[in-house]
């Protein structure tokens, strides 16, 4: 199969996007003799998969490298050699800052050049400096990767849309990743059909704005409704998507489409008409609460999840009110926040009206508090009833199984490891702040 193996540690941040990237880059190196590593020390190879969304997030990736560059000496003291590698969003945006901080990294790849890893680690075993390839080839990387290997559970991710034209003034996506790029139905439907027959019941499409997906007429609803037909596919999701883009084919997939799960990510960023118009979301706060009651006529129990920036140049105290008068209305299930962190590039950073850090640390505090008494009600509205749960994981005690609602939310139960990869009936008895407790109802080996 292949020669002596070395050891490939991967470090994944940012978003899901990254972690397909992740596994789909342990993959093409396999066949070189890469097998996963659970921890740096030592390792032949190391992937640092990074994002640039936030500085802090950025920076992570500095820190980190210095305590690698401790590693990879030790190993060449005894001898070895450890390539460092920098993929992902901050190599895309920063890879000649990374160079100069950190000579010793070997290879530095942008998120699209991913299947040409096999060929620079080559390079960079013959070459004395770094190689470098931050392209955004004209061959598409998916056609040169080779089919994922086995997953390890029933859920999955599958990407089929990367880059994003939409230019948030605040945002470096559409710098990192690129222009919006749609994969072709039938090898998104190969890779479903390829992930169902190695176990996989949930599949998680993918794309940073994965409902512009046009690789077929129809969009993405279509899509939906052609995965749907994937015997054993039982369950279908998919994120990030933008309002805009979400056409009335996909509304109409959440009404028909057993499969789609009754779950949005859709982020809205702001509830301030103003600060919409600043961030260049083309939106209104009113659009996006009529998108979301075409929704849930849609599918009544659809559950809606968000992202929220606070402290965007511009922000004032009204256009914060305003945010939280959307999220009152709405009521979300569950929600990530952020303070506006300031990306080199973006338009917003060089906006006027930049908020203090101390205004954006005290409007991020109430907006929390709020959307997390939003998920608490959530989550305590679920007791007492009976639900579906992929059972994907053993539970942390022994005897114990844990999965996912159809909402999303972990789920625990006592019950046997045999339920894995099953769907399993149960009756929530309790809300934590962050899962939900069940008891099986009727245990799969029981039944007919
Ligand atoms: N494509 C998705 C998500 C992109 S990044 C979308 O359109 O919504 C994920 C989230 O990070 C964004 O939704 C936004 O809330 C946040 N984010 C992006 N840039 C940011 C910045 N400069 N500062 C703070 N948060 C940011
Ligand atoms: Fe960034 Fe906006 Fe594109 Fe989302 S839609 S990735 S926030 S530019
Ligand atoms: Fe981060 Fe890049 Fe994803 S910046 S959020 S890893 S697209």
């Amino acid at each position: 199969m292949t020669a002596a193996a070395k050891r490939l540690h991967v470090i994944t941040w940012g978003c899901q996007m990254n972690v397909y990237d992740s596994a789909r880059m342990q993959d093409v190196l396999a066949p070189l003799g890469y097998a996963p590593s659970a921890s740096a020390e030592g390792a032949d190879m190391v992937i640092l998969n990074t994002c640039h969304i936030r500085d802090k997030a950025a920076e992570k990736v500095f820190s980190e490298l210095g305590r690698l560059r401790t590693l990879k000496q030790a190993k060449e003291a005894a001898g070895g050699r450890m390539v460092l590698a920098v993929a992902g969003c901050v190599a895309q945006a920063e890879g000649a800052e990374i160079l100069a901080r950190a000579p010793f990294v070997d290879v530095v790849l942008g998120p699209q050049t991913y299947h040409r890893l096999p060929e620079l680690v080559a390079r960079a075993s013959r070459a004395a400096g770094a190689v470098i390839d931050t392209d955004f080839p004209a061959e598409d990387k998916f056609d040169h990767l080779p089919a994922p290997a086995a997953p390890h559970g029933p859920t999955a991710f599958l990407t089929v849309q990367e880059g994003c034209d939409k230019f948030c003034a605040f945002c470096v996506v559409p710098y990192t990743r690129g222009a919006e790029q749609s994969r072709p139905a039938a090898a998104v439907l190969a890779e479903a059909r390829h992930l169902v027959a190695q176990g996989v019941r949930e599949i998680t499409l993918l794309g940073q704005n994965v409902n512009a997906w046009h690789g077929a007429p129809g969009g993405l609803g279509a899509l939906i409704r052609q995965l749907a037909a994937v015997p054993g596919l039982d369950r279908i999701r998919y994120t990030t998507s933008h309002p805009r883009d979400m056409d009335d084919g996909l509304i109409a997939a959440h009404r028909d489409v057993p499969q789609l799960m009754p779950f949005l990510h859709l982020p809205v960023q702001s509830g301030s008409d103003r600060v919409l118009a600043a961030m260049n979301r083309r939106h209104t706060a009113d659009d996006y609460l009529r998108l979301v009651e075409r929704l849930r006529a849609a599918r009544p129990d659809l559950a809606l999840s968000s992202d929220f920036i606070v402290g965007h140049p511009g922000e004032q105290a009204a256009d914060f009110r305003a945010t939280l008068a959307l999220v009152r209305e709405v009521g979300f299930a569950q929600a990530y926040s952020f303070k506006y962190s300031p990306r080199p590039g973006t338009p917003a950073a060089a906006a006027p009206g930049q908020v203090t850090e101390a205004e954006k640390d005290a409007r991020l505090q109430e907006l929390q508090a709020l959307l997390r008494a939003q998920q608490g009600a959530f989550n305590a509205d679920c007791v007492g009833r009976s639900i579906e749960v992929l059972v994907t994981v053993p539970g942390r005690h022994p005897g114990q199984i844990a999965g996912r609602s159809p909402w999303l939310q972990p789920v625990h139960a006592a019950g046997p490891a045999t339920l894995i990869g099953r769907i399993a009936r149960v009756k929530i008895t309790a809300a934590n702040p962050n899962s939900l407790s069940a008891t099986l109802v009727q245990p799969e080996h029981l039944q007919a």
